[in-house]
This record gives structure tokens, C-alpha cells and sequence, in this order.
């Protein structure tokens, strides 16, 4: 599984990318929001995102008819070459990513919650679909679940390109974990779930014990 960081913050992208282990970011208009993010700035924004990450940067329209969509994502498209354009699932959403795919502009199909939604996004062309985890959990269901359904599902057919499922809406190192185990493709992740995934108490004891025992070690 490829560790995609969920932010917009260029620190955070910086950090994850120098150990080694960012293969990705996703954004959406939420995430740009809380660095304080501003329309006129945005598509630069993107830009320097696309300059830190060497892979996927999916940036988000938030237009609702397919032409709006498509204009959008030609836009996107056209401000690096590692640019996906993130599109969410509805007809007007499916209608675009039919397009832009047909134009070789790689989509990330967003705000997937279904076993049907997540087939017919890979149909439609999306290259990325993102099942939500945590918006399942907010409502009292079992996110994992469906995240496995959606792997299950998709795992059984050829589209005729190829697709990858990004675990999105995760919120815990457990979400990440269950979703390796389900052989989700990509966990796209924020930032402090990501150093929880390297940290254990375990691993902090025996570096406690190690630095003791060093200790005796330069004194003896
Ligand atoms: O990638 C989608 C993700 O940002 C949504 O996460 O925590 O807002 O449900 P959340």
C-alpha cells in the first residue's frame, strides 16, 4: 500500500516527503480552506504541491454540470503533469470523468460510499476512486466494511485501465492497518495520523532501554 498525505499544508507535504514515504497528496476544498487558502491563489497553490510530491496530486473542482467539470479539469490538468483531477460521484461528475479520461487527464472519483458507485466510477474512466472510511463511522457504520466491499467488488473485473482505490476519510492507524490488510492500493492520510503510524510505545521502551544500555556501555 502507498502512503498519500490528505492536506494541503506545503510543511506537512515536506516533512512526510523527506522520510522517504509520501507517494502522493490528496486535496479538496475543505483542506485548502483550513491553511487559510485563497481563490486567486489556489492553482499556484497546486503547483508548489506538484513541485514537493513526486507522484499524484489530486486538486478538486467544485463545479456541478459535466462541461463546468471538464473545463476544470482541463485547467488542473495543465498545471503539472502530476495532476489528478478529483471529481465526486454523481451522473454529472461520472458524465466528466468519462471525458477527461478519454483526453488521458487521470481522475480521482471522490465521496465513493457504495459498491455500485465505485463500479460505476471505474467504468466511467476514473483512474483513483476514494471510498470514504470516517464519514461511515460519523454515522454510526462499520467505514472498514464498506472499504473492503468496494476492494472485493472492484478486484473482480477488468476495466480496461487500470484502478486504484485510495482509503480516504481515515482517521486513525487502525483505518490505515485494516485498509493494508484489505489490499487497498493507497491510504491517503492526514498528517498526525501519519506519524502515529510510525510510532509505537513499544518501539519508544526499547529505545529507552537501548539509550540506558549505551549509557553503561561509553562508562564502562
Ligand atoms: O480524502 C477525503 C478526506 O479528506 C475526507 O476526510 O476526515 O473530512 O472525512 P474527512
Amino acid at each position: 500500500m502507498k502512503f498519500f498525505l490528505d492536506t494541503a499544508d506545503l510543511d506537512e507535504i515536506a516533512e512526510a516527503a523527506s522520510w522517504g514515504v509520501l507517494a502522493g497528496v490528496t486535496t479538496n476544498p475543505s483542506l485548502y480552506a483550513r491553511i487559510g487558502g485563497r481563490l486567486d491563489d489556489f492553482e499556484n497553490h497546486i503547483k508548489r504541491i506538484c513541485e514537493i510530491v513526486d507522484g499524484p496530486v489530486s486538486a478538486e473542482s467544485v463545479s456541478m454540470t459535466r462541461d463546468e467539470i471538464v473545463a476544470d479539469g482541463r485547467r488542473l490538468a495543465a498545471l503539472a503533469p502530476n495532476v489528478v483531477v478529483k471529481v465526486p460521484t454523481m451522473v454529472e461528475g461520472l458524465a466528466a470523468t468519462r471525458e477527461l479520461a478519454s483526453e488521458g487527464i487521470k481522475v480521482n472519483m471522490t465521496l465513493c460510499f457504495t459498491v455500485p458507485q465505485a463500479i460505476m466510477a471505474a467504468r466511467s474512466g476514473a483512474a483513483f476512486i476514494s471510498p470514504f472510511i470516517g464519514r461511515f463511522d460519523d454515522i454510526s457504520e462499520t467505514g472498514l466494511d464498506h472499504l473492503g466491499d468496494i476492494i472485493e467488488a472492484v478486484g473482480n473485473y477488468d476495466f480496461g485501465h487500470p484502478v486504484e482505490i485510495i482509503a480516504a476519510s481515515v482517521r486513525s492507524a487502525n483505518h490505515v492497518a485494516e485498509a493494508a490488510l484489505m489490499g487497498a492500493d493507497i491510504a491517503t492520510v492526514p498528517f498526525k495520523v501519519l506519524k502515529k503510524c510510525v510510532e509505537h510505545p513499544l518501539t519508544d521502551r526499547g529505545l529507552d532501554s537501548f539509550l540506558a544500555d549505551w549509557e553503561k556501555v561509553k562508562n564502562a
